[in-house]
């Protein structure tokens, strides 16, 4: 647990406005700022960063946050990660105990730092090798794109790393998957006589390698193992030095090798990214597609492309918002996309990725291809196999497309189809924006509340009604207010205080009100003494109903004593305010 205090400390040395401006050039915009929304895509700017409350929010896709908020959203980093560097940027002490420590093993930032000095040292020991510089100038690499992915080469030898490292033997190196120990207790080099790629995460830090060997040999390419930083399924290669070109193009190319995406660079696609030797996951598409609006996947032209576009197709049904879109491009057999853009150039590449295959259409002839369409049985298989894939997509316009062709294609009407497969409706998950409820007494005391915290001592509980979602909102936050002592934390704290809480959204809501139309500060506390005033009357008046109704069914006589007693005070209250 990293301690209240210190988050609070933190957002307090952090600027928001400095942090976003570092990743999204941001605009100056009345009070606040703003810029294109880099969650998701817009043509005209509706992310709006509060300077005074410390936070963003997007009024198109409703992303919301602090500057930790922003980090892990825009980086992909975890809640740990991001303060860890937020504190780095601001120059906080992060309490020792509370870095991650994985297994008890090397912190991640140690790790990272190896690996950094890894790659420098690889680096340069390519301009030494003439054998790797060849072999790179043969496959047609430039020195410019070798540096722009940070190529390098790992000398021949055993124990090349005892170079770069004042301690050969520290377990850490193991732990990076740099040397590996021998059951005699030997350590030695993993990667030997290779031509080393860095893979390296969003943010550009390498967390691991791959190394492919020049001429023949086995592997082909030797990949870093899974460690503390490098989960195969959750990264690309080239993401980094992808970035620009997929803000441009709007769209990740995803092919399968490295040298793919080098010589795709080369020949001025940027915007390719390999996955690393496995299947396209949900995790890569979700992440993908945070990026960009379409992913077009190039394959090889062979059986083997052709299966991992299938693999590639199934994990991203589930990931795949509405108004995104997947296509699919299919090589000539014994082309890859390196080979290609080499044999037929730039134009006849990108013509080929604007011409993909839909989705929708990879779908219904991969299917098709192994059903008999000529017989009704053939016919009744094709819509049973698209009934496992129908069901695990989220965007109800693309489903519906689906089923129309799988009707025309399998001779059943659509509502058939729809009963075959047994389609329900698709439950949409809330838009970002709650529709706009009758106006209540409690949302202005809300927005009072998020704009001077300190205004919670003030606020009698019992003028608040009992059974609202708002009602309850307003009491959490207050209570969270009121535990954090004094001085009450301002909106940015509190929000890390409520993180992943059920009253989170209505807070949200209510915040982005306020950094449109924010109090005026004289008016203050007066607009708050209104609000509880006519919440306490509307309360006084429910009670005296209540009383009221008693009273004409039981008579004054059924009322017990403490409500006797309310009951008149609250008949000469009424009789003195006429
Ligand atoms: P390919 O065998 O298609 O090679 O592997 P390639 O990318 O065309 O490589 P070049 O052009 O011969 O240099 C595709 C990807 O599969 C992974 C790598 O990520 C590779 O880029 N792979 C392949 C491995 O991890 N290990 C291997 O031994 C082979
Ligand atoms: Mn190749």
């Amino acid at each position: 647990m990293i301690p209240e205090s210190f988050i609070q400390e933190l957002l307090h040395r952090v600027d928001v406005v400095d942090l976003i401006d570092g990743y999204v050039p941001l605009k100056k915009a009345g009070a606040n700022f703003a810029a294109c929304c880099p969650f998701h895509n817009e043509k005209s700017p509706s992310f709006t960063v509060s300077p005074s409350k410390q936070f963003y929010h997007c009024f198109g896709c409703g992303a919301h946050g602090t500057a930790i908020g922003f980090l892990m959203e825009y980086s992909g980093l975890g809640f740990i990660d991001a303060i860890k560097e937020l504190s780095a940027k601001v120059g906080l002490q992060m309490p020792e105990d509370d870095v991650r420590r994985p297994h008890d093993g090397p912190k991640i930032s140690a790790l990272t730092d190896l690996m950094a000095r890894a790659a420098k040292y690889y680096y340069e020991q390519l301009k030494l090798s003439e054998k790797a510089i060849n072999y790179l100038k043969g496959r047609g690499v430039s020195g410019e794109i070798a540096q722009k992915f940070g190529i390098g080469y790992a000398p021949d030898g055993w124990q090349n790393l005892g170079a770069a490292f004042e301690d050969y033997t520290i377990a850490e190196l193991q732990v990076a998957g740099l040397v590996i120990k021998n059951e005699q207790g030997r350590l030695y080099d993993r990667f030997r006589d290779r031509v080393m790629f860095p893979i390296m995460n969003q943010k550009g830090e390498v967390i691991a390698f791959g190394g492919r060997v020049m001429g023949e040999g086995e592997p082909k390419y030797l990949n870093s193992p899974e460690t503390p930083l490098f989960e195969k399924g959750r990264e690309v290669f080239g993401l980094p030095q992808a970035r620009a070109a997929l803000r441009d193009k709007d769209t990740a190319i995803v092919v399968e090798g490295y040298m793919d995406v080098v010589a795709l660079a080369q020949h001025g696609v940027g915007n390719a990214v390999a996955t690393l030797g496995t299947a396209t996951t949900a995790t890569h598409v979700q992440k993908l597609l945070r990026q960009v609006d379409r992913i077009v996947y190039c394959f090889d032209g062979d059986n083997a492309g052709r299966k991992a576009a299938w693999r590639a197709l199934e994990n991203s049904l589930e990931a795949l918002p509405e108004q995104k879109s997947i296509g699919f491009v299919f090589l000539p057999d014994t082309e890859d996309p390196d080979s290609f853009v080499r044999s037929q150039g730039t134009e006849a590449f990108e013509r080929m990725i604007a011409q993909a295959m839909p989705l929708s259409e990879f779908l219904l002839r991969e299917l098709a291809s192994h059903c008999d369409m000529t017989s009704a049985e053939g016919r009744a298989r094709l819509v049973a196999e698209a009934k496992p894939l129908l069901s695990r997509l989220q965007t109800p316009l693309l489903r519906l497309q689906l089923v129309k062709r799988l009707a025309e294609a399998s001779g059943f009407s659509q509502p058939e189809v729809e009963r075959l497969c047994d389609l329900r409706p698709i439950v949409r998950p809330a838009p970002a924006r709650v529709p706009r409820q009758a106006p209540s007494l409690l949302r202005p005391l809300l927005r009072l509340l998020l704009q001077k915290p300190e205004l919670a001592k003030g606020l009698p509980q019992d003028a608040l009604p009992a059974n609202s979602a708002e009602a309850r909102a307003v009491r959490h936050l207050c209570a969270t207010i009121l535990a954090a002592g004094d001085p009450a934390p301002p909106y940015a704290a509190l929000l890390e205080r409520l993180r992943g809480n059920e009253d989170e959204s209505i807070l949200r809501e209510a915040a982005a009100e306020l950094m449109q139309q924010p109090f005026a500060e004289e008016d203050i506390d007066a607009e708050f003494d209104g609000a509880v005033k006519r919440l306490q009357e509307g309360e006084n008046k429910r009670a005296f109903d209540l009383l009221q109704e008693k009273v004409s069914k039981l008579g004054v006589s059924g009322l017990s004593g403490e409500e006797k007693q309310q009951y008149l005070q609250a008949l000469s209250a009424r009789g003195k305010t006429g």
